[in-house]
């Protein structure tokens, strides 16, 4: 067996041997395809990326048939239950398992960067009264950029982990600023006493007293949350963080942006619209068959990768459930569950292979936290920072790498004779 295609040009009848390598081949060897000598190679023509692999990564493992996510080869289900986000975040980073002492010194140096330049929380406030939290998120990440210059020295390893530190330590600060600001309350500081997951819920809710307590069951939950949404390598914002060597701040920042898009981070507040709308467990018959004639989407059903199941969306329901014993339970989650069971053995459902996926669940629990439908996305970033700067860690450190920049199909005008206005309006 050769390692190789072979592909017969029927324009010209010519045949090309092209290597495979990894269960790839290289869309430059089809650029050597020609019609004739003139012509332009032959390109690959995928919108979305369907089929294209931008690099070679060992963040991420996903076999979408099989239900398969792992973080640097370990389950998500064993990190969400014996692990935390920061051991997470860690390990996504730096590729391995820290040691205690390594452990110790990363939350040491976290917690000890939450802070943020004054001027920072001056800016904040000077967005408009409804500026939306993830606005407000992507334009503070960016402008860390500023305030941290030295950033773009992007190959020194000793300035890489500083800003890698800095942006996980401060991007809970800037979340749940941007949540304190829309409901015109005051900023509250870091508290360095409590842990990353504690500490932003008390940034978030705090008020008169002297200590924030969360309750241990919802700190648990969110952590949970933020480490299933860590990495879920080359999706669409990850692909943004990658497109070029920028600083890691205007990086996330992008990634920020393509995050806040309704086809990406979303989904869940969608879930919660529908749920509100099928409103009682009696109009759910009807739902489902206007699923089934096409009218609407079942969302929260489907994915592009998971075809047998997500397996965030299983430990996300069992998170909903210790949040609800903590909070009561949110009557939506009732209707959630009997559409879950009801289109599980629909024929329809299971044909093509449509599963809940994490954003079936997410937005019931968020609710439960008293988020905004605005704040759900600001969760998913800050969750998925220590995966995207994984992402861009590897990004400059790929000696294959370039920067993104595909190829199109061009289908305008060309050579057009340009006539002047003063002719073309007289
Ligand atoms: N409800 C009803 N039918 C669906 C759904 C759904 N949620 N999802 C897919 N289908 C149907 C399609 O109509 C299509 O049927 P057909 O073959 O009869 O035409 C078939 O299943 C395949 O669907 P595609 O759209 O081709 O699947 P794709 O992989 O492109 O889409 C997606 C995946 C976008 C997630 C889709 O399942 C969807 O829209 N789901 C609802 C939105 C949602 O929950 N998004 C969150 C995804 S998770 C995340 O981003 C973090």
């Amino acid at each position: 067996m050769t390692d190789s295609l072979t592909v017969r040009d029927n324009r010209t009848g010519q045949e090309y041997d092209v290597p495979i390598a990894d269960g790839a081949i290289k869309a430059a060897d089809l650029g050597k395809i020609k019609a004739d000598e003139d012509s332009p190679g032959l390109a690959i023509y995928d919108p979305g990326f369907v089929n294209t692999a931008s690099c070679r990564s060992s963040v991420t493992y996903i076999d979408g048939e099989k239900g398969i996510l792992e973080y640097r080869g370990y389950p998500i289900e064993q990190l969400a239950e014996k692990s935390s986000f920061l051991e997470v975040a860690y390990l996504l980073v730096h590729g391995e398992l820290p040691s205690q002492t390594q452990h110790e010194q990363w939350v040491h140096d976290i917690t000890f960067h939450t802070f943020v330049h004054e001027n920072v929380k001056t800016f904040m406030q000077g967005f408009r009264y409804d500026a939306h939290p993830m606005g407000m998120l992507m334009a503070g990440t960016g402008a860390l950029s500023t305030f941290y210059p030295d950033a773009r020295n992007i190959n020194d390893h000793d300035v890489r982990y500083l800003q890698i530190i800095r942006m996980i330590a401060k991007m809970p600060t800037l979340g749940a600023w941007a949540f304190r600001h829309a409901q015109g309350k005051p900023y509250v500081y870091p508290d360095n006493e409590l842990s990353y997951t504690e500490n932003f819920l008390a940034m978030l809710f705090k008020m008169s007293e002297q200590k924030y307590n969360a309750d241990e069951r919802l700190v648990k939950a969110l952590d949970v949350l933020f480490i299933l949404h860590a990495d879920h390598e080359q999706n669409c914002s990850a692909n943004a963080v990658r497109s070029s060597q920028v600083d890691p701040y205007s990086a996330v920042a992008a990634g920020i942006g393509a995050l806040y898009g309704p086809l990406h981070g979303g989904a869940n507040e969608s879930v919660l619209r529908m749920l509100r709308r099928i409103g009682t467990k009696d109009n759910i018959p009807d739902f489902i068959n206007g699923v089934k004639n096409g009218d609407e989407r079942l969302m929260g059903f489907g994915h592009r990768v998971y075809k047998n199941y997500d397996p965030r969306a299983r430990i996300i329901k069992k998170a909903a459930e210790d949040v609800f014993e903590v909070t009561g339970t949110n009557p939506l989650l009732d209707i959630a569950l009997e559409l879950e069971k009801i289109a599980l053995e629909d024929e329809y459902f299971v044909s093509r292979k449509l599963y809940p996926n994490v954003d079936f669940y997410s937005g019931l629990i968020y609710e439960a936290f008293q988020f905004p439908p605005e704040m759900f996305t600001v969760l998913f970033a800050i969750g998925r920072t220590p995966g995207w700067l994984a992402q861009w860690l590897e990004l400059v450190q790929d000696k294959e790498q370039k920067i993104a920049r595909p190829k199109q199909i061009y289908t305008g005008d060309r050579e057009l004779t340009f006539t002047p206005a003063s002719e073309r309006w007289a």
